[in-house]
């Protein structure tokens, strides 16, 4: 099953939100439906957090309210992503499964009153999820309405409970075979860890200082696969009844509590969430940056924006506006890059609530409003590009992107707190969008050979598999930017010994880290080709590689900080400290040069994103988005699919979609 059953089944690109009539009554739905049909929704999710409603005590369902809604949307031409109700519990099953309830690593159990408040590894959680997933397929697995399955909401909750211990000694059996390999790995020699039974292993929870990393990033690695368990059992219960397509939708970008790899691999459509968190220019390189992950995490494949904000966005503890047309602007990003759609949480603001100030696409102040006419334009837009349907993007250059190097980075005790992983991996994608190139995520161990040019950012961790794989990349014909502080440990968390990287990296490196020399807060140095940079030195032996900056000043005077060999066929950049942004767009440059990676559609000037979609059959479409303030001739007069028109310029902060030739 794939997105092209959604989009068959809604004729074009899906337009909609989640949908909660349950907070609203007759009068209202009537105004939704006539709602709906201005703005062309044609697709609502409906039912995620209805739990309560639709199985008011254990065992008991109440489906009538909803087979209204069902049949009341599809009589609107709405089709549905229907959702289990498991992201939130009701007060009933809390105190009939207090066990099932989420622990802090403090040992505090959280109760119900808000949402996401349950523990997946908890048997009663996983039968209650189990139940009423079957429940909802066998009563609605081939409803007309139905296009889409929609399971939990955001797999985010941790939980450090009885259960998860449990079920964690038996995930760490699987993983290590035996004590004495769990030991090795973990490293318990150190600081008197030595287990000498299953039982005394515990998930991580409050220690007087550092925890153990092998027991972190184990305990991550665990969780992961036992939320994708929980995942795969709701999917089979829907599937046993239903052969519309399954997905769970995922949290985007901030949260890492799941490998997004392996949860792209287990759903029919990846769909994701997407809220950035600053307004402006930096909103719309965080969209490129969801989106270009939840087409990798796809494969490649077309994938779909499950849920945005409308006019709104959430900045450090504040809901700033957007800027008119950054609605139109931030949906176009997302389909640009593959997405089948623009959904939104959610139709309707709600009155009361938790969220009660979370935008919608119908506001508190009704349609008469900025934000439902810029939602109905978007409609307008969105219905006018269903043609894309079912393309997707090529990019020649990739971001390296593991769940492993991520929580290798949370761990306690690496040697500065300030090495950090989203923020370089971030920076890495939005230098490559910054010159105007599209580029895709992938994992250390995937087969990069269509990609000309892979950049390394944040790669403490690395795998044995993911090191001969970088090598093979590079003496294949690859160019490589790999960054500080790269391959410091091996999938143990263990160091290497005779110098860092792991050796096959080394060997494509031509270099030899000896010690990491991490710097002061606010500190700057200085490297001989002028760049300044931050938060890290290393000294590092060159075998092999030329040297093409060193380090100016201080005990690393005249040694290398930025090297290049040539290595088989392809070349391997090390990059020993943080550049600063000039620096560092500096060194994209020359990387892209070299590697002959550029904008898809050249000529366009700074500020003006253009991604090209193709389709099978060599159809091809490019999506441009002006973030100037003025108007930018297009290279060649052309006709919109945004407007019916030829355009032959994109208005200030305009938009235009080209079908190309
Ligand atoms: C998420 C959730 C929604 C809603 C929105 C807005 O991503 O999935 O239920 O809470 O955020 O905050």
């Amino acid at each position: 099953m794939t997105a092209r059953q959604l989009t068959d089944r809604l004729g074009g690109l899906a337009f909609g939100g989640d949908y909660n009539p349950e907070q609203w009554g007759p009068e209202v739905w009537k105004e939704d439906d006539e709602l709906m049909r201005l703005a062309r929704v044609n697709l609502a999710t409906v039912g995620v957090f209805s739990w309560a409603l639709l199985e008011p005590e254990e065992g008991r369902y109440d489906f009538d309210w909803l087979d209204g809604h069902l049949d009341r949307l599809h009589a609107a031409g709405v089709a549905v992503d229907l959702a289990t109700p498991t992201a939130s519990p009701p007060p009933w099953f809390t105190l009939a499964h207090p066990d099932a309830m989420p622990v802090t690593p403090e040992g505090t159990r959280l109760t119900h009153g808000s949402r996401d408040t349950y523990c997946v590894a908890a048997p009663a959680y996983r039968r209650a999820a189990r139940r009423i997933a079957g429940a909802l397929a066998e009563r609605y697995g081939d409803h007309p309405a139905l296009a889409l399955w929609h399971v939990h909401n955001e797999y985010v909750t941790l939980c450090h409970c009885d259960h998860a211990a449990a079920a964690f000694r038996v995930w760490l059996r699987a993983r290590h075979g035996s004590l004495d390999a769990l030991n090795e790995a973990w490293g318990t020699a150190f600081w008197s860890q030595h287990y000498t039974s299953w039982e005394q292993v515990l998930p991580p929870r409050a220690t007087q200082w550092h925890q153990n990393p092998g027991l972190l990033v184990d305990f991550r690695r665990f969780w992961s696969d036992e939320t994708l368990a929980a995942y795969r059992e709701q999917r089979d219960a829907i599937r046993a009844h239903s052969d519309r397509p399954v997905t769970t939708n995922l949290m985007l970008p901030g949260y890492q509590n799941l490998d997004l790899w392996a949860f792209g691999r287990e759903v029919d459509l990846v769909t994701v969430n997407h809220y950035p968190s600053e307004p402006g220019v930096a909103a719309a390189a965080d969209t490129a940056f969801a989106a270009d992950r939840a087409r990798s995490f796809a494969g490649g494949a077309p994938w779909l924006l499950m849920e945005q904000g409308t006019n709104t966005v959430y900045a450090k503890g504040r809901v700033l506006a957007k800027e008119p047309g950054d609605i139109l602007r931030h949906s176009l990003g997302h389909v640009a890059r593959g997405s089948e759609g623009a959904l939104f949480f959610q139709w309707r603001q709600s009155r009361a609530g938790a969220e009660q100030w979370h935008s919608a696409m119908v506001p508190h102040a009704g349609p008469d409003s900025r934000t439902f006419r810029e939602v109905t334009a978007l409609g307008e837009a969105v219905a006018g590009l269903a043609e894309l349907a079912g393309s997707t993007v090529l990019a020649r250059a990739a971001v390296l992107h593991d769940s492993d190097a991520w929580w290798a980075t949370d761990v306690q005790g690496l040697p500065s707190s300030e090495l950090d992983y989203l923020g370089p991996l971030q920076r890495a994608h939005r230098v490559l969008w910054d010159a105007g190139v599209t580029a895709d995520f992938a994992h250390p161990e995937h087969d990069l050979s269509r990609y000309r040019l892979v950049l390394a950012p944040a790669l403490v961790l690395l795998s044995d598999a993911g090191a001969a794989n970088l090598r093979r990349y590079v003496e294949g014909g690859g160019t490589l930017l790999v960054q500080h502080a790269a391959g410091a440990v091996d999938e143990r968390m263990h160091s290497h010994l005779g110098g860092y990287p792991a050796a096959p990296l080394r060997e494509a490196l031509g270099i030899r880290v000896e010690e990491y020399r991490p710097l002061r807060e606010h500190e700057q140095i200085v490297l001989s080709d002028g760049t300044r940079a931050t938060v890290w030195s290393e000294s590092l032996r060159t075998e092999g590689a030329e040297t093409l900056a060193t380090y100016l000043h201080g005990m690393l005077a005249g040694s290398p900080a930025l090297t290049r060999h040539r290595f088989g066929a392809g070349q391997a950049w090390y990059l020993s400290t943080r550049l600063d942004d000039t620096g560092y767009a500096d060194l994209a440059a020359r990387l892209l040069a070299e590697s002959g990676v550029g904008p898809e559609l050249p000529g366009l000037p700074d500020g003006v994103e253009a991604v090209t979609r193709h389709a099978a059959d060599g159809r091809r479409w490019h999506v441009l988005i002006n973030h100037r303030a003025e108007a930018v001739p297009l290279p060649e007069p052309a006709n919109d699919l945004l407007t019916g028109a030829r355009a032959s310029e994109l208005a200030p902060g305009g938009c235009a979609v080209l079908r190309a030739h």
